[in-house]
């Protein structure tokens, strides 16, 4: 799979410009940076970065026989119709990509003409929402999947992928990210895709988050009706088998699963899961500040497991402690992984994942 990633005007000064906005990374980093991530994801990435207008016109057209464009426009991305027509004018699927959180800064850079071009919108993420694009252009290509609309607001929203055969079940994914608005589902594609190699149907859900009407309880109520709406899904048995929720995924996966109404999910298994909000609130680390707002607004301080309940966390997670879920090894089965780190339970091809998988095939029967 080849990819042609663009930089627009100004982002040849990475590393000394703004560097409390956009890093210290210089753009030459940058590029043997996503080479190396691309590298890893089996595509070969081709680099082309222009302070000109006609010029990224002409590379997304010469883009034309690629598998994808990854596109920062920079400040082109609120004002070039240009850009836009371009990106639509070619047959290849294109994220757009912003380094800094462009929804938190002035007004006027939330507005993207080039976004309804696009097939998805990165931001916020630093050089990590590079890598995070080139996933989302593999897991696309990796099969068709048909994304639905579970509720009234935009972002609800999942995407239903099937398996060529009838589906061994059914698996609900949520994602994590704190609950922020810049962390969106392409985190669980992988998984999903995996979970459909292996005959499974998934739908992986949206939900409203921090900063578009979501925390508490908004998206939480979300992955409620997210789970409500399996049992409209075509294709699938209307009885979802598990949910899978990683970090604050895991948080809304277990609060979904706690109603006494709840769809009879078989299994919740929670990856790098919060489980306790008080204790991350408290922790000064990352995600309190967040935790802190889900609290003054009246989320539960502390979850208890459901009864079949299966938390896998690595032991050298820095994100979430471990202790989020070892502290309910006497209520579920808790896994604990050396060597993996936060981010590492969203790769398939890592150990854990055996052990998912296998308590999921014992959950089916
Ligand atoms: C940017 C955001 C734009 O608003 C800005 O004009 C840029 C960089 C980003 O990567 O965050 O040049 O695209």
């Amino acid at each position: 799979m080849r990819v042609v990633v663009l930089n627009g005007p100004n982002l040849n000064l990475l590393g000394s410009r703004e560097p409390k906005v956009y890093g210290s990374v210089t753009l030459d980093e940058l590029e043997r940076q996503v080479a190396s991530w691309a590298g890893s994801l089996g595509v070969e990435a081709l680099f082309l970065q222009s302070n000109h207008e006609g010029e990224l016109v002409e590379a997304i057209h010469d883009a034309s026989g690629s598998d994808g464009i990854v596109i920062n426009p920079g400040a082109f991305t609120h004002t070039s119709r240009a850009l836009g027509d371009a990106l639509q004018s070619v047959a290849v699927p294109a994220v757009e990509v912003h380094i800094s959180n462009v929804k938190e800064r002035e007004s006027w850079r939330a507005v993207s003409l080039v976004s309804p071009a696009c097939v998805r919108t990165i931001y916020g993420r630093g050089i990590g929402g590079y890598r995070d694009a080139i996933r989302h252009l593999v897991n696309r290509a990796a099969m068709h999947y048909e994304t639905m609309r579970y509720g009234p607001h935009p972002d609800n929203v999942g995407d239903l992928r099937l398996p060529s055969a009838a589906p061994a079940g059914l698996v609900v994914l949520v994602h994590g990210g704190f609950w922020r608005h810049e962390h969106e589902r392409d985190s669980t594609e992988t998984l999903a895709v995996d979970l459909v190699n292996r005959g499974w149907a998934t739908w992986n859900v949206e939900y409203r988050r921090l900063g578009r009407g979501g925390g508490w309880p908004g998206s939480g109520q979300d992955v409620r009706l997210a789970l409500d709406y399996v049992s409209q899904l075509p294709a699938v048995d209307s009885t979802p088998v598990a949910t899978i929720g990683h970090s604050a995924g895991g948080h809304l996966a277990l609060w979904a699963a706690s109603r006494p109404t709840a769809l009879p999910a078989a299994l919740v298994v929670g990856l790098a899961a919060v489980t306790d909000l008080s204790s991350l609130a408290s922790s000064g680390g990352p995600g309190s500040g967040e935790a802190k707002r889900l609290l003054a607004a009246g989320a539960p301080p502390a979850l208890d497991a459901p009864s079949s309940t299966l938390l896998v966390h690595g032991e050298d997670d820095d994100v979430v402690p471990v202790s989020q879920s070892s502290r309910l090894s006497d209520r579920a089965r808790v896994e604990i992984f050396p060597g993996l780190g936060h981010f590492d339970l969203l790769d398939p091809t890592r150990e854990h994942w055996l052990t998912v998988f296998a308590v999921l095939e014992t959950a089916q029967n």
